[in-house]
Formats: structure tokens, C-alpha cells, sequence
């Protein structure tokens, strides 16, 4: 993980306040189940050796296409979704958020935290459950998913003209913390998808600018070759800290790679 040299780290948190914030999570998130809130003794916690899990083969078939196949011969054989499972998390994205916010401390007690792109709900239970009952957490997505206790969910487009706004509405007041974990659908054709990426992450940077209290941090999902430039010199502007990360939970073949962004300064 390569720091950005040009910016310098806040003074309230970041990397310093790693050792502390470890065992809050390791408490908090990964010991217990965070819905039925009982330890599976058969999940690992972190740092443990996964016990080997025997191997599911998915055979290719006539009525499934080859794509469908693999990527369900990936989610059985992929340790984070069964330990997502175990573990109650809705996805196993949520295990990107406890580490970013192992790594960087993002998540505190009574913060208020937007989650953009929030379907099926994994980042939202993390972000309840590490900003406490007088946290306060909202998300987006326009697809359906089942409520998430304690967070208030927008079902909606957030590119639609006025999901910014009724955000800002649940929201109540300014955000501590802005997350993205959107991903556009991908439609094949390379440089359509590139632009819609970065598409998606300005107007996530768009929304952050607006709603982010002085200090707040914005997390943002963005992919290697996704001319994120532009994104890279105005968050390097407004922010005292910005730096990448690939969570060990991030696919290794994924393109896919986090910019976390803290000591908000205002829009410059
Ligand atoms: C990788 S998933 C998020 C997973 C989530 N962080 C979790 O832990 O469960 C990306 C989500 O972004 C949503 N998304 C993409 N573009 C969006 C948009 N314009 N408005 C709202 N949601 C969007 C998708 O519907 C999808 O559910």
C-alpha cells in the first residue's frame, strides 16, 4: 500500500490509532455473530488458520451458461462467503469495511455514516454495529434489500436527480463519514465502463463535498485504470490525507482498489 507523498496524515486519526482501534473491532465485529450475536465456534477469528474446506466443483451445464458456472463455483469455494455466513455478515464486502477501518480507524462511536451503493447490506451492519446505538447510518442502493436494524435505507437511483438531497434529509445533519462501494453494471464495452466509473466516484465525491462535517473521511471504491486523476487531485485538495488500499477480502483478480480520504478541509 503506497502512501500518497503529497499529503500528510491528520492529526486525529489515521494508521497512529491502529493498535487500539484492532481490538475494538476484534470485539465488536468479528467475535460474535452480528445478527444472531452468537460466536460460531467453527468460523476463525482474525488471524487464526483457517481450517481447509473441502473443495465444491460446479459442473458445467447446458441450462446454465459458463459465466454462471464459474461464478458459482467461485462464491462456494471463496472462504470469505462461507465465513460471511458463519458470521452473519449479509456480504463478504463487510469484511472490506472492518479492514479498512482496522487499518485507518474510520468508523467511531456515534458518527453519522453514509453508504452509497449499500445492497444487500454488509457495510450498513458494520457501521451500525461499530457506531453504536447513538450512531446514526444511512444507505442507498435502487435495489431491493431487506431493512438492516438501526440504519435507514433509500431505495433509489443515487444518480436520479433528488437522492442527493433526500439523503442529506435521513442524514439530519452533517456526515462524519461518506462510503461507496458502487459498481455500475458492466456493459463489455471497456471505455463506456471506464467512464462510468469515474462517473459514479465524482458524483460520490460530489455528495461527500456537500455533506462532510470538517474532519470527515470519504471511502470510494474506484478501479486500476479508471483515470481517476481528477478525483486523485481534488480529493489531495480537500483532504489532509489520501491514500489506496486493496483489502485482503478484495478479490486479488479484481481491478477493483479503495481510495480513503480523511481531514476533510471544505471544497477548495
Ligand atoms: C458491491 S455492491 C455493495 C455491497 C455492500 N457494500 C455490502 O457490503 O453489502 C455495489 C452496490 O452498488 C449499487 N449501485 C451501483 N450503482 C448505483 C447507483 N447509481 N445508485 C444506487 N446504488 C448503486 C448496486 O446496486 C450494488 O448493490
Amino acid at each position: 500500500m503506497e502512501r500518497d507523498k503529497s499529503s500528510k496524515p491528520p492529526k486525529r486519526a489515521g494508521p497512529a490509532k491502529k493498535r487500539q482501534r484492532k481490538s475494538n473491532i476484534a470485539k465488536t465485529a468479528l467475535g460474535a455473530e452480528p445478527e444472531k450475536r452468537v460466536r460460531n465456534k467453527a468460523a476463525p477469528m482474525r488471524g487464526e488458520a483457517q481450517p481447509r474446506a473441502l473443495k465444491v466443483n460446479v459442473k458445467t451445464s447446458k441450462d446454465r451458461e459458463l459465466s454462471s458456472t464459474l461464478w458459482l463455483r467461485r462464491q462456494l469455494n471463496d472462504p470469505y462467503v462461507r465465513r460471511a455466513k458463519a458470521e452473519g455478515w449479509r456480504s463478504r464486502s463487510a469484511y472490506k469495511l472492518l479492514e479498512l477501518d482496522e487499518k485507518f480507524g474510520l468508523l467511531k462511536p456515534r458518527a453519522r455514516v453514509v453508504d452509497l451503493g449499500s445492497a444487500p447490506g454488509g457495510w450498513l451492519q458494520v457501521s451500525v454495529k461499530a457506531t453504536g446505538k447513538k450512531g446514526h447510518v444511512v444507505g442507498i442502493d435502487y435495489l431491493n434489500m431487506p431493512a438492516v436494524p438501526g440504519a435507514g435505507i433509500l431505495e433509489m437511483d443515487f444518480l436520479d436527480e433528488g437522492a442527493p438531497e433526500r439523503l442529506k434529509q435521513m442524514l439530519g445533519g452533517k456526515a462524519d463519514l461518506v462510503l461507496s462501494d458502487m459498481a455500475a453494471p458492466t456493459t463489455g464495452h471497456k471505455s463506456t465502463d471506464l467512464l462510468r466509473i469515474v462517473a459514479l466516484a465524482e458524483a460520490a465525491l460530489d455528495f461527500a463535498e456537500d455533506v462532510l462535517a470538517p474532519g470527515g473521511a470519504f471511502v470510494c471504491k474506484v478501479f486500476a485504470g479508471g483515470a481517476e486523476g481528477e478525483l486523485l487531485n481534488r480529493l489531495k485538495q480537500n483532504f489532509d490525507f489520501v491514500k489506496h488500499a486493496k483489502p485482503k477480502a478484495s478479490r486479488s483478480g479484481s481491478a477493483e482498489k479503495y481510495v480513503v480520504a480523511m481531514g476533510f478541509k471544505g471544497r477548495g
